[in-house]
């Protein structure tokens, strides 16, 4: 030990704080570095002595130590203006409450002493430092599903036993393993995606902005729809459509069908133009992103069309044709067998048969099956035009109608 060392600073404070009457001057703070958050309410405590013989005539506290200038009270600074309280008591324990407190507060806080002698006055030097600070998460910004996570909350200084609390989406997460000020995910899955905020306890309305935490995951939920969803008529065209839920979206879509060598299509949706029988099958939807794949299956079932509905589609189709063409040429010919009755007298040859009579005879075999049809209808009621109709036809239609009659 060299004994030209100079005594150490805190002996030099203590020889000049002894007053001559064997008091002395002192002031102790309770912490030199106090961290708190923006917005919060501070203490800066401590105690202090001073010589017996003096009476303390007013206490407060400063900010800017300047020699010889007699510093400013703090609570009649502007910048502080009714946020300061001062609480002292007998015992000599002094307490400055600053509340809302701000970022620019970020400073040296000094506590002054003066009494009824002018001369006799005393701060406490070094004073108290005081740091603002906010809460920040940190997180990752993208994590893969099956990873695990750490996030923080981040201050930038140190808090007094601070607990922290973790909010995901706003609620608080009880379920999560919190360390000290991390959030630790030990297997991130989808469902962990999300806003995440964190706050003191004690202090929860002042928590930190939100951050989100982005979870990359193969994709999952997959369903597979077929449009139109009702039954699926031969020569009808079908979509087949795979939705599902990945991060970042599905890449790829691969159709196939059950038993089939290569896939059938690409892309979300599958359509089938003019479907037809061979088509039924189970169909394989595989989407598929950077982190994995799933597949989806749908049964397309075609229904090769139904007899009896081709039966009464044609049967009411061919009906309304040969009512409407009834209706018609009874209405022409009513109309042209007067015009003859009334003009051509002369010329009338009673056994000239024009175009029209010949094809309305019901024994004429006329090529034209209408025609057969509109004798049917002259000669009889509506309700018998389908048993008048000549089951031998060639026609497909008439065939149709024949059996729909019998029904
Ligand atoms: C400081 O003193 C005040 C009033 O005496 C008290 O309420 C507070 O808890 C004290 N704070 C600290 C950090 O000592």
């Amino acid at each position: 030990m060299s004994l030209r060392m100079a005594p150490p600073l805190p002996l030099v404070f203590l020889l000049m704080t002894v007053g001559a009457f064997g008091t002395e001057w002192s002031v102790k703070y309770n912490q030199q570095e106090i961290c708190a958050l923006k917005g919060s309410t501070v203490f800066i405590n401590g105690t202090y002595t001073h010589p017996e013989h003096l009476t303390v005539t007013e206490t407060f506290c400063f900010i800017y130590p300047v020699q010889n200038v007699e510093p400013t009270d703090l609570s009649k600074d502007p910048d502080y203006l009714g946020r300061v309280k001062y609480l002292t008591d007998e015992q000599k324990h002094f307490s400055l409450k600053l509340s809302d407190v701000m970022e620019r507060d970020d400073r040296q806080y000094y506590f002054r002493i003066r009494t009824n002698e002018e001369k006799e006055k005393w701060f406490g030097t070094p004073g108290v430092q005081l740091r603002v600070t906010e809460l920040h998460v940190e997180t990752p910004e993208e994590v893969t599903e099956g990873e695990t996570a750490d996030l923080t909350c981040k201050t930038t200084c140190s808090l007094t036993d601070p607990t922290f609390i973790w909010y995901k989406n706003g609620r608080p997460l009880t379920t999560k393993t919190i360390k000290n000020n991390q959030l630790h995910l030990q297997t991130v899955s989808s469902e962990d995606a999300g806003s995440y905020s964190c706050a003191v306890r004690g202090y929860q309305h002042l928590n930190s902005t939100a951050h989100n935490l982005r979870v990359r995951y193969p994709p999952k939920s997959i369903s597979v729809s077929i449009s139109p969803s009702g039954g699926i008529v031969e020569g009808s065209s079908v979509t087949l459509t795979c939705s599902s839920d990945a991060n970042p979206h599905v890449k790829n879509y691969t159709w196939s069908k059950e038993g089939g060598t290569s896939p059938v299509g690409s892309g979300q949706n599958y359509s089938i133009i003019s479907i037809t029988a061979d088509h039924t099958g189970l169909y394989y939807c595989e989407a598929q992103n950077e982190h994995g794949a799933q597949n989806g299956t749908v049964m397309v079932t075609v229904k090769s069309q139904s007899v009896s509905a081709v039966w009464i589609a044609v049967g009411g189709g061919s009906f309304l044709l040969l009512l409407i063409t009834a209706l018609i040429c009874i209405l022409w010919i009513n109309r042209k067998k007067r015009n003859s009755d009334e003009q051509d007298y002369e010329n009338a040859d009673p056994n000239a048969k024009d175009d029209t009579y010949t094809a309305l005879q019901p024994t004429a075999r006329s090529s034209k099956d209408v025609y057969h049809t509109l004798a049917a209808v002259q000669s009889s009621s509506l309700d018998d035009t389908y048993t008048a109709l000549d089951p031998q036809s060639s026609s497909p239609e008439y065939h149709t109608l024949a059996v729909s009659s019998t029904h």
